[in-house]
């Protein structure tokens, strides 16, 4: 393709309004760089009678009037959801076109039927936008970090949550409160089960296993868990020893197999992703050939999106987006886990024996203490905490210590354990 290209739109929110605004203030630099000028064509929307921020040719109800359009060269999806989303994608490309899309649920359920219709159609595929918003993270992997063998990923890809623990962590608030604050911030959704549970981040992972490390990972495979149990005494301890607590997703090499994993982890304040802020995304990946790396920057919103749904744009009308390379060799991920330091946290109440029975267990299941602490006197609810840094240790060692623990009804609330970030 070249000279100027014709753009259909699935979806006209606030991504897209962002996108057109974009063209038009990137114009100059963006042709500059490639010769290449985008025209939007229409956009699919829900009722074409509501009047809009910014004016487009057209609005249609009718999907196939963008698919099938003459001028459209690409079709750029940004509905959300996985249906219909999915099925005009791969009608899009039947008809033609090239996709480009925000989509990461599509992708972490679709991704593969997606590739696989584009390239027998000899079409192409842009997801940039899909994985941390702005930040060109599948560009690095594809292009720039080509030549390495990618040995370990771990990632902060989630805004609301990681504006969740940095605000608990600043300003001391509990977790509700820090939720309260990033909803009325703009940082995080009415509904924020999918950023807190860590599904969200499961699917970027599950999207970035295939690019970083030649896996099809199906994201409910990913061991999973979110922040909703973080408190204050957790983030308290953890700054103590020198830590402090985000929400990672990882995956590293082991043998043949790959360690994923979405949970929160104790970082430790020296490491880059210690200094990940607010509604921030950062991804470190760790080649063979270039050691460690940091990719860092906002991975949502309007502008950051439309910024790597453009970069898309160029990258396909240019031939590039997803090649033959994400889906030759391409298999099935083999899960293995590798131990690491462990942080954990028993509510129990203060009565002789406690400690002892606690320690018990986790002696039973070869967990070794490196590091306790015991605040059990002087709390209004009656509830003491015990804080605990392990030496080396596997998750199945703690959930059967958790499970034997609950079981002697030693606890008064549900335990607490988060590994801790090893070193690179
Ligand atoms: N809800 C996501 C976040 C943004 O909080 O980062 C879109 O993936």
């Amino acid at each position: 393709m070249i000279g100027k290209i014709g753009i259909g739109l699935l979806g006209y929110g606030n991504v897209g309004v962002g996108l057109v605004k974009l063209l038009e203030q990137s114009q100059e630099v963006v042709f500059s760089r490639t010769g290449l000028t985008f025209e939007v064509i229409g956009a699919l929307v829900r009722d074409p009678q509501k009047p809009r921020e910014v004016a487009l040719p057209f609005l249609t109800d009718d999907p196939a009037e963008i698919y099938l359009h003459s001028k459209v060269d690409i079709v750029v999806e940004i509905l959300g959801g996985i249906e219909p989303a999915t099925t005009y994608l791969l009608e899009a490309l039947k008809h033609g076109k090239h996709v480009v899309t925000a989509n990461k649920a599509v992708l972490a359920e679709n991704g593969s039927e997606i590739y696989g219709k584009a390239h027998s159609l000899k079409r192409r595929v842009g997801i940039e936008a899909a994985v941390c918003g702005g930040i060109p993270v599948i560009k690095a992997l594809n292009q720039g970090l080509v030549a390495n063998r990618i040995n370990g990923i771990d990632g902060i890809m989630n805004g609301t949550t990681n504006y969740i623990l940095s605000q608990m962590h600043r300003s001391d608030v509990s977790y509700q409160e820090a939720l309260t604050q990033a909803q009325n911030a703009g940082f995080a959704e009415p509904d924020p089960a999918l950023d807190v549970n860590g599904s969200d981040t499961a699917q970027k992972l599950s999207i970035l296993a295939r690019f970083a490390f030649g896996v099809d990972l199906p994201w409910k495979l990913i061991p999973r868990h979110g922040i909703e149990q973080i408190s204050s005494a957790d983030i308290h301890f953890a700054r103590k020893i020198g830590y402090v607590i985000r929400l990672i997703g990882s995956g590293h090499r082991n043998g043949s197999g790959i360690d994923f994993r979405v949970t929160p982890a104790l970082i430790p304040e020296r490491h880059p992703l210690a200094h990940v802020q607010d509604e921030y995304n950062a991804i470190t990946i760790r080649g063979d050939a270039v050691d460690n790396q940091m990719l860092y920057g906002k991975g949502a919103g309007a502008f950051p999106t439309a910024s790597a749904l453009l970069a898309d744009m160029v990258d396909v009308a240019t031939g590039g987006g997803i090649g033959i390379g994400q889906l030759n060799g391409i298999e099935p991920a083999q899960l293995t886990t590798l131990p690491t330091r462990y942080y954990l946290r028993f509510p129990i109440p203060d009565k002789p024996g406690a400690i002892g029975k606690l320690a018990m267990h986790l002696g039973e299941q070869k967990i070794s203490i490196r590091n306790a602490s015991a605040e059990l006197s002087g709390s209004a609810s009656n509830v003491g905490q015990v804080q605990i840094v392990t030496h080396q240790t596997y998750p199945s060692q703690i959930e059967k210590a958790f499970d034997k623990i609950i079981e002697d009804g030693l606890l008064l609330g549900d335990p607490v354990g988060f590994p801790i970030l090893n070193p690179s």
